[in-house]
């Protein structure tokens, strides 16, 4: 599968550039388009890159946050103070240490008894903010699990072949079970996708998708999503040198 991939010492420096490049794509966005819609990745990897963002107030051209409006590609079905929840780690990084307008934060909620009542009503706050058409976020982040799964796309799952939803609640094989995640109908309207994946164990499953054939529907969902937009994905050694 082709990749572009760039290769950096460790997940400081990986960061760092992953930042520089958002800063780059959010500049354009608010020029081009008044905002920045940014769906953030959950798990641990990205949380270096959201502090770093909270602090390049000291550095660079400030954020104009009243223009950034921050979304989630997943979420774990848990309280948002449970310290599994993607939106938990991200607001203790970011989102509680800068002045972006609570108006602009858009969690997945997971307050609903029912998770499908939650993707419901995730979807209808995305057509609020973006209209009729599947979004196409100026930037999404997202990870890679090690059995290739981004967002909550794990292999086989049924959201896969989403053509309609634009958000789906399913059972994950990983802790906790339910989950919502953005589905490929959204992931594959993004302008801009980074991939940030970082540590050795990581490494054979970056190998394994940079030998996967583009001719054939793979089984790993992060080869599953093709957006339109460019795709770069963020390696630090461990997990993509050669
Ligand atoms: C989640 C994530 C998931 C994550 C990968 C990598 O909710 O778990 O969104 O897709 O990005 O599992 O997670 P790490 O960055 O913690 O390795």
């Amino acid at each position: 599968m082709k990749m572009d991939t760039r290769v950096f010492p460790d997940l400081d420096a990986l960061s760092r550039a992953a930042l520089e490049e958002l800063l780059r794509i959010m500049q354009e966005a608010v020029r081009e388009r008044g905002r920045f819609a940014i769906a953030l990745a959950g798990g641990r990897t990205p949380a270096s890159l959201y502090a770093l963002w909270a602090d390049a107030k000291n550095h660079g051209a400030p954020t104009p946050w009243d223009r950034v409006h921050l979304f989630w590609s997943d979420e774990r079905y848990v309280g948002h103070d449970d310290p599994r929840s993607n939106y938990g780690i991200a607001r203790k990084a970011l989102v509680a240490r800068v002045p972006i307008p609570q108006a602009n934060v858009h969690p997945m909620p997971t307050g609903a008894a029912q998770p499908t009542e939650a993707a419901q009503a995730y979807e209808a706050e995305l057509r609020k903010f973006f209209g009729a058409a599947p979004p196409a976020f100026d930037l999404q982040l997202l990870g890679l699990g090690i059995e290739g799964h981004t967002a909550s796309l794990f292999p086989g799952s049924p959201a896969l072949e989403e053509q309609r939803r634009w958000v789906a609640a399913v059972e994950a094989p990983a802790e906790p079970p339910q989950r919502l995640t953005l589905t490929p109908v959204v992931l594959n309207q993004g302008r801009n996708t980074f991939f940030l994946v970082a540590g050795r164990e990581k490494r054979e499953i970056v190998a394994a998708l940079r030998r996967e054939s583009e001719s054939q529907p793979s089984p790993y969902p992060a080869a599953r999503i093709r957006p339109a937009g460019r795709v770069l994905w963020f390696l630090d050694e461990a997990a993509g040198g050669c």
